[in-house]
């Protein structure tokens, strides 16, 4: 049985995080990482099993103790991947590409293709990582890099902080209608870039400084977390557990409606059937009955019941409101 997640912090201040028992190591043949920062860094510092494949528990587990992740913000992220890019029957994600070492597939059209897998997750308009279209949606991209330096030395005084957040996910989007063909800036990426946006500026600041959003992550720490998958030396965690605070506020300098290119560049149309900051519910019934439902129509035996017990991990940490949005039940109940 998929084990319930691991209970927040007992200890949820700031501490160390870069120790002895946690050294960065370079990666060997075959270990896997993938799009998200965060989590390549707490695989190479052995955080998460070094290989880059790992069950949503170990996952909860690291971000809590390695980034002081909020615990709700780190189920409803890890169940959403999982759902979506995991194995559910062996219990086991790649925080990468596709790999037999999380087992034996479920029949298509499951995926189960780890983190990199492209429009379920994992999406357009990220900040240092190239649209799908154009052929990697996953390694550290230096020339979007550059750019990451450029607006924070612009915006920030060297800093990435809140106003380079807002700045460069607005350039990023608008990057994004003019080359990329295939945009799509629909939930769940409407959401998860937002978020993302405030992550730097959450997790990769130094928990002993106090006003984290204004001060910002410097250019060479940026380095070592976005390319290098390597904590600063004598790194603490943000002093309490936090989500990540700014993605209204990011949203709301440059508001864009959800949608997506339709036919080919400057294309973009809204597109009124996806959630957005007005209707979160969405965002959450969309995710099951579509994305889910979609990888997963007529699911049996132990993988319908991981699917509902996971589905219902997923439901318990949703932050819009358990109790604002009924619960869903696609495939049933145990
Ligand atoms: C991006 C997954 C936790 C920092 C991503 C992406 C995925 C992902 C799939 C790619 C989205 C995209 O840009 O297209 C997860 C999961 C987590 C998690 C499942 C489990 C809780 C964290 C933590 C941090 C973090 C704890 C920071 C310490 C980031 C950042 C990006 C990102 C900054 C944006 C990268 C960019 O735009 O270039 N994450 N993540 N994530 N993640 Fe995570
Ligand atoms: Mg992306």
């Amino acid at each position: 049985l998929p084990p319930s997640p691991p209970p927040p912090l007992k200890f949820n201040g700031t501490k160390l995080v870069n120790d002895r028992d946690h050294p960065w190591k370079p990666i060997r043949k075959g270990d896997i990482r993938g799009p998200c920062p965060g989590l390549n860094t707490l695989a190479s510092h052995g955080y998460l099993p070094r290989d880059g494949v790992a069950t949503p528990s170990q996952i909860i587990e690291a971000v809590q103790e390695g980034f002081n992740m909020a615990s709700a913000t780190a189920r409803f992220a890890t169940y959403a991947a999982h759902l979506v890019d995991g194995n559910l029957v062996t219990d086991l994600l790649s925080i990468g590409g596709k790999t037999r070492r999380t087992g034996v597939d479920p029949p298509p059209p499951a995926i189960v293709g780890g983190l990199n897998t492209h429009s379920v997750f994992e999406g357009d308009s990220s900040m240092t990582r190239g649209d799908d279209f154009f052929g990697d949606n996953h390694s550290f991209n230096q020339t979007l890099f550059d750019q990451f330096v450029e607006y924070s030395n612009k915006y920030g005084g060297g800093f990435y902080n809140l106003a380079t957040a807002t700045e460069l996910r607005h350039r990023r989007i608008q990057e994004s209608i003019a080359t990329n063909p295939q945009f799509d800036f629909t939930s769940p990426r409407f959401f998860t870039a937002f978020a993302e946006s405030t992550f730097p500026y959450t997790f990769f600041v130094d928990g002993r400084i106090s006003d984290r959003a204004t001060a910002g992550l410097d250019m060479t720490n940026a380095t070592l977390f976005f390319r290098d998958s390597k904590y600063p030396l004598d790194f603490w965690r943000p002093p309490a557990p936090t989500g990540g605070t700014g993605a209204l506020q990011i949203f709301s300098a440059y508001p864009v409606a959800a949608g997506r290119n339709v036919d080919g560049v400057n294309t973009f149309t809204p597109d009124p059937t996806s959630a957005d900051f007005s209707n979160i519910c969405l965002l959450y019934t969309n995710f099951v009955n579509k994305t889910v439902k979609g990888l997963y129509p007529n699911p049996t035996g132990v993988l319908r019941r991981n699917l509902i017990i996971n589905l219902g991990y997923f439901y318990n940490a949703f932050p819009g409101g358990v109790g604002e949005c009924p619960e869903q039940f696609p495939y049933g109940t145990l």
